[in-house]
């Protein structure tokens, strides 16, 4: 079985997304940009699965030095893990993902950022205690 992981950056109330990017997309204050950084960082040599569009967000540079996968939702979620059978595979949202995946997560990494402005993608608490 896969290690199944999750990582994450959520507003002060569990915004996670806005018109198709995040919440604070442009925002070049210290915790934004060490957020991203720290997101290559620790997905790098592992799996990331998740929906097209985040999937497609991922910029040119970080392609190379990771497993990316783009899931869809007539996809077995087993059968999706069973391909990475040896791997840390990180399953990366967005929420209909997570709905599906979550109670497959052993790990969650969550960064709070100081952001409370808008979303139309949200965190749900629900998804850390989900079980199978
Ligand atoms: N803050 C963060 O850490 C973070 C992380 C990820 C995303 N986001 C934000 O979230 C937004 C993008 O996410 P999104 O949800 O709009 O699109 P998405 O990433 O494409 O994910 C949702 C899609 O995944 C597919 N999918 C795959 N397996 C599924 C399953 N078992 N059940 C249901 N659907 C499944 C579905 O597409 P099909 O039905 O077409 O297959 C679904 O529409 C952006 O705003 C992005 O910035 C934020």
């Amino acid at each position: 079985m896969a290690d199944v992981r999750s990582i994450c950056a959520i507003g002060a109330r569990g915004q996670l997304g806005l018109h198709g990017v995040l919440p604070w997309e442009g925002n070049t204050g210290r915790e934004f940009v060490a957020d991203v950084e720290r997101f290559f960082d620790i997905t790098r040599g592992h799996v990331l699965i998740a929906g097209p569009k985040t999937i497609g967000a991922i910029p040119d540079f970080a392609r190379g030095d990771r497993t990316l996968f783009v899931i869809r939702s007539h996809m077995d979620p087993e059968w999706v893990l069973s391909q990475f059978a040896d791997r840390v595979v990180y399953v990366g949202g967005g929420p209909a993902v997570w709905d599906v995946y979550a109670r497959f997560i052993r790990h969650w990494d969550i960064n709070r950022l100081p952001y409370d402005g808008d979303a139309d993608r949200w965190f749900n608490p629900q998804w850390l205690v989900a079980g199978r």
